[in-house]
């Protein structure tokens, strides 16, 4: 596998890649789980060479967020990364990605202002260094296909919407959220729960189970009355604090007013030592 460090160096690799051999591409911040891998081998089956990503892209993290803690496994990530035959990996310095003179940003309204994106929540400036990074990244690696788990829906939608919106014109492509056997999203960020939270945190998709179970056998009952629903429960988890809960439409991220399929439901919680997100398309 190859170790490339800056844009330029990982362009003079590139060039030397024939023009029809297809490159799938995994861009990640790394403390790879099962969740990535599920990425990187699709992108295997689905193209000649895979090249992922790892950075850990400082203007997404809000100034009270996880930034430095954000774990940093890079012997494992390497020996992952390895096993699963993955031809180049681009882990750039942040100066490579982010020089002094470096000014332009990438913001999808509307998109970034909900959910995630709310001011109660991480607020609109996460989803503007996510646009951004990905932007760079996919010029950078000028991939085949590009690779992004459901498990961050809103992420996808970002990045969708930048694509057609700037006529980009790459292919992005959705995979499904991969969970431990009691159904918790896997995540980076898992390991920061204590063992009495991450007891509690599967419960966050048991909610979201039920407000599909009560969209579907209920049709009388409002998105309205079932987001109610599901914040009680949520709200009866211990220790942790309702970031959101909202029943929106799938491509504009509004919430809807009519209990009409499809319909997104999507939360976030706060536990002390972690924050966690998950979501659930009721078709
Ligand atoms: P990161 O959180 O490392 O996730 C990298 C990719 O893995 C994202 O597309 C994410 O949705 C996917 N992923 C994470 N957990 C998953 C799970 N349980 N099942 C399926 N896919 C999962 O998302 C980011 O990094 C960053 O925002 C990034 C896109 C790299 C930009 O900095």
């Amino acid at each position: 596998m190859k170790i490339i460090k800056t844009p330029a160096a990982f362009a003079r690799w590139r060039q030397k890649i024939p023009a029809k051999t297809s490159v799938g591409f995994v861009p990640t911040m790394g403390a790879l789980h099962e969740g990535h891998l599920s990425l990187i081998e699709k992108s295997n089956r689905e193209n000649r060479l895979t090249v992922v990503s790892i950075f850990v892209n400082p203007t997404q993290f809000g100034p009270r967020e996880d930034f430095n803690r954000y774990p940093r496994p890079w012997v494992e990530d390497i020996r992952k990364l390895k096993k699963k035959n993955v031809a180049a990996l681009f882990y750039p310095a942040p100066e490579s990605m982010y020089p002094k003179d470096f000014s332009t940003e990438v913001f999808v309204s509307g998109l970034s202002k909900t959910l995630c994106g709310s001011i109660h929540s991480r607020g609109p400036g996460h989803f503007k260094g996510v646009a951004t990074v990905v932007t760079k990244l996919m010029n950078i690696v000028r991939p085949t296909r590009t690779y992004f788990g459901l498990k961050d829906f809103q992420q996808v939608r970002v990045i969708e919407q930048l694509n057609e919106d700037l006529n980009l014109g790459f292919k992005i492509i959705r995979c499904p959220t991969v969970r431990e056997p009691d159904g918790l999203a896997m995540s980076s960020r898992n390991a920061y729960l204590t063992s009495a939270e991450r007891r509690y945190a599967p419960q966050l998709y048991q909610t979201l189970l039920y407000g599909r179970k009560l969209l579907t056998s209920h049709p009388s009952k409002s998105p309205d009355q079932v987001q109610k629903i599901l914040k009680n429960r949520l709200s009866s988890i211990p220790d942790v604090k309702i970031d959101y809960v909202e029943l929106v439409h799938p491509r504009s991220l509004q919430k809807v007013e009519k209990n009409r399929r499809p319909i997104l439901i999507a939360a976030a919680v706060k536990f002390k030592s972690a924050r966690l997100i998950d979501n659930i398309l009721v078709k």
